[in-house]
């Protein structure tokens, strides 16, 4: 295994999109940010150095981090913020990891900007599980606001109402030909006859995407880095936090077809958004016109999402197998929401929040890893309730009298090595909502998902325990439950939260800390000398 070397600046860049040019924080002056490659077992070091006004902090989605809670990067979790003209160097092991995974600020909007790809092939000799594609390429969909993402949440927190959403998706960072006052777009350039691996990243702060090419079918064949069985379909979809590899064959007429990212929103008061598109370039093509889509789900074809999300599986091979947890330590049953809590200063005199449990999560002012490792008393409580205080009927079709939260910044304590249960249910408070749900430390296994509300007795029968899928950020779907099973086999402490940004910021997140203290193997490294200072 190799050491690899990064050097992030984070700097600010003035970019143009939609005829309108605006300052934005990048790393290196690049937009979406650069891509890191490595193989497995290599050891990564990043160096990243804050040259801008914000404090920052970059977290390695999906990357394990054994033992190295300390690289993770959620500020207030496992660090402090890298403050201005401050320097963290990241270092962490791929240990056993492979695949597309990404990185991304973990610290106020910061992401809508700072985020790329992340891409550890296998180890030196090692093929994939599926034909060896003629070429890689990253595909980052992403949002664009022709404002400030800073400004728009602070305007949103203080008013308490809703953030204001994007003015376009992007592909590889442009909203591409069909949005008014967008000049080309990115290309995807193929070879007749050649097939491709798309690494395909959904960095966008508050969208869940349909992905699709004119003409072409996708073979899905890994997600969140871990292998799926392979399957066909003419859409994939992606919510924020989740990866997807498919395998593209350029087998069509050579000429231009269309690529298209558009949003998926099954709640009732979401508010539509614009298609980014691409093209797809066959070389040697003289066409100038370009083969569009016969068709595009509209944004509440929940069908579509349901036929894809039920089609992955794990590939479960002899060499790749999938180790689902058989029996059960802890078992739990959070409820994801959102929720109204007083606020005499906001437009309406209240504003909006979100909880797991009925808890809001607020954040520490010193990170819950250091208080954890140095015993700082007072700065979090391992409390957490394993299941809701209150009763919801969760399919929205009554609303409690009190849609108030708890406030709290309230911990569950898992002991190293046991397995855990943990059946998520969206409730429909306000409006029900998908809720793609991103676990920092492990991988999981969807065990089982469903629409109302989840009945253990009827349920628990029906759940896959022998090649569900494996991944970092699940979708809790509207008005439904999923339920995840994994063994804390990491010790730290481990953010949870749903990875649209909005939620989180109005508090649905909430952490477990795993460790036993007992032997080297059971408790995290020492912190690194450089670690940022609250
Ligand atoms: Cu990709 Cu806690 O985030």
């Amino acid at each position: 295994a190799m050491v690899r070397h990064y050097k992030f600046n984070v700097v600010v860049k003035n970019v143009t999109r939609l005829c309108s040019t605006k300052p934005i924080v990048t790393i290196n002056g690049k937009f979406p940010g650069p891509t890191i490659y490595a193989r497995e077992d290599d050891t990564v070091l990043i160096k990243v150095v804050n040259h801008v006004k914000y404090n920052v902090s970059i977290h390695w989605h999906g990357i394990r981090q054994l033992r190295t809670g300390w690289a993770d990067g959620p500020a207030y979790i496992t660090q402090c913020p890298i403050q201005p003209g401050k320097v963290y160097m990241y270092n962490f092991t791929l240990t056993g990891q492979r695949g597309t995974l990404w990185w991304h600020a973990h610290i106020l909007w910061l992401r809508s900007t700072l985020h790329g790809a992340l891409v550890i092939l296998p180890k030196l000799g090692v093929p994939y599980p599926f034909p060896k594609p003629h070429t890689e390429k990253v595909l980052v969909l992403s949002e664009w606001w022709k404002s400030d993402t800073e400004a728009i949440i602070n305007e949103a927190l203080k008013s308490g109402l809703a953030p204001n959403v994007s003015d376009a998706h992007t592909i590889n960072g442009h909203p591409g030909p069909v949005q008014h006052c967008a000049s080309g777009g990115y290309k995807l350039q193929v070879q007749a006859g050649n097939s491709y691996l798309l690494r395909i990243v959904n960095a966008a702060l508050n969208e869940e995407l349909f992905f699709k090419i004119a003409g072409h079918q996708l073979t899905v064949v890994e997600v969140d880095a871990v292998y799926t069985k392979p399957f066909k379909t003419d859409t994939i979809v992606i919510a924020p936090g989740q990866t997807t590899n498919v395998l593209l064959k350029a087998n069509r007429a050579a000429g231009k077809y269309l690529v298209a990212a558009s949003p998926f929103m099954d709640s009732p008061i979401a508010v539509d958004n614009v298609t980014a598109t691409a093209t797809l370039h066959y070389s040697g093509s003289l066409s100038s016109t370009i083969t569009t889509l016969t068709s595009l789900p509209p944004k509440n074809a929940t069908p579509v999402a349901t036929t894809f999300t039920d089609s992955l599986r794990s590939l479960n091979s002899k060499k790749y197998p999938a180790r689902v947890p058989q029996k059960v330590d802890h078992s739990l049953f959070f409820t994801v929401s959102l929720g109204v809590n007083p606020c005499p200063t906001c437009v309406n005199g209240s504003k909006v929040v979100a909880a797991i449990n009925n808890v809001t999560f607020v954040m520490p002012k010193v990170s819950l890893l250091q208080a954890h490792y140095f015993n700082i008393s007072g700065v979090f409580t391992d409390d957490f309730p394993s299941k809701p205080p209150v009763v919801y009927d969760f399919t929205g079709t009554q609303q409690p009298a009190n849609l108030r939260t708890n406030r709290g910044t309230r911990l569950y304590r898992l002991a190293y090595n046991s397995t855990v249960q943990l059946v998520l249910q969206d409730t429909g408070m306000i409006t029900p909502e998908n809720h793609p749900i991103h676990l920092h430390g492990f991988n999981f296994f969807v065990v089982g998902r469903g629409q109302g509300n989840f009945n253990p007795k009827r349920d628990t029968k029906k759940f896959n325990l022998k090649d569900p899928v494996e991944r970092n950020t699940v979708g809790v779907p509207s008005g439904g439950w999923t339920a995840i099973r994994f063994r804390a086999d990491n010790p730290g402490v481990w953010f949870m939260h749903c990875h649209l940004e909005i939620h989180t910021t109005w508090g649905l997140k909430m952490a477990f800390v795993v460790d036993n203290g007992k032997g080297p193997n059971e408790s995290i490294l020492p912190p690194p000398s450089d670690l940022p200072k609250c």
